[in-house]
């Protein structure tokens, strides 16, 4: 990604990440541009991180000024958006660039088509802790995209957190579990947090109970070489309290509830891409 000049096409929640996470891993200011809907939110990451900003309100052109000798454009804009933004660029857009899409369920064909044959196109499935630098991301490639520029989007998204590489029919069972994941973990965390309050905490205890709680349990998970199970096992001695309190789990068939849950998830990823 060395020499690479960078433009962000909708810096938001995720496009915003990935620019924190490509400033912090040294990127330099001077390799990035973005642009948004508004002037305020320009102004604002102008000043956060010395980039040159563009925004939709002081021009309409902002998309094809901030992609103009762009290497790598990374479209963060939302999934409504993004033919429209590809529109936008096509003619000005540097021969022989790559188009990085986090939109969810804009597939690459339908990039392809918008934006033309003289760039490759890739999809990527981030998640929110890519804010913290602990995210994971799907890629896949389209028809044109070279294993070189696999590699490249890799490195992008290796600034936030983990990659995985998978074909693209894949992308949308991968936003089942790493991209709605969190959410399933922050509900765990909320439900965790009622039960501490029925048995009789301060919201403020119950907090920091449970976000420590989350936080000791993810850390233990990334670093032991055990799996999910073995380390539930080291918390559990046989008939013991916290048995009795996985057994409610296993009767209410939590591991089905979950296959449910995902599946569920997946057919509206389906719909979504449907209707795009
Ligand atoms: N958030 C997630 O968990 C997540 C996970 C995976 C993938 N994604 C994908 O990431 C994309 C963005 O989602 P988000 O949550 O980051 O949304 P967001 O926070 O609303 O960010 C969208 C950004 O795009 C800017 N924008 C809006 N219209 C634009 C246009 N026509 N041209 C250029 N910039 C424009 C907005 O500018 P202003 O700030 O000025 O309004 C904003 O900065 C979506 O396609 C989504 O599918 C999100």
């Amino acid at each position: 990604m060395e020499n690479k000049q960078i433009a962000i096409l909708g810096a938001g929640s995720m496009g915003g990440a990935i620019l924190s996470g490509l400033i912090a891993a040294g990127t330099a200011a001077e390799s990035i541009r973005a642009s948004t809907a508004t002037a305020a939110t320009a102004k604002a990451l102008a000043t956060k991180f010395s980039i040159s900003t563009f925004s939709l309100e002081d021009s309409a052109s902002a998309n094809a000024e901030a992609s103009k000798g762009a290497d790598i454009l990374l479209i963060g804009v939302k999934p409504g958006k993004v033919i429209e933004t590809l529109n936008q660029i096509k003619d000005t857009v540097k021969d022989g660039a790559l188009v990085v899409s986090v939109a969810a369920g804009i597939t690459t064909s339908a990039m392809e088509e918008a934006i033309g044959s003289k760039v490759s196109v890739i999809r990527a499935m981030p998640n929110t802790p890519s804010i913290v630098g602990h995210g994971v991301t799907g890629i896949a490639k389209g028809k044109s995209a070279s294993d070189s520029e696999m590699g490249i989007a890799k490195q992008l998204f290796e600034t936030v957190g983990q990659v995985l590489i998978v074909d693209e029919d894949k992308i949308n069972a991968l936003s089942t579990i790493s991209g709605s994941g969190p959410a399933y973990v922050f509900y765990f965390a909320e439900k965790l947090m009622v039960a501490a309050q029925k048995m009789g905490f301060s919201e403020q205890e119950a907090n920091l109970m449970v976000r420590a709680t989350f936080l000791g349990s993810a850390t233990l998970l990334a670093a032991s070489e055990h799996t999910p199970k073995e380390l539930r096992d080291q918390v559990t001695s046989p008939n013991g309290t916290t048995m009795q309190a996985t057994n409610k789990f296993d009767e209410a068939q939590l591991e089905k509830l979950f296959i449910e849950a995902t599946g569920a998830a997946l057919a509206r990823a389906i719909e979504i891409g449907k209707q795009t």
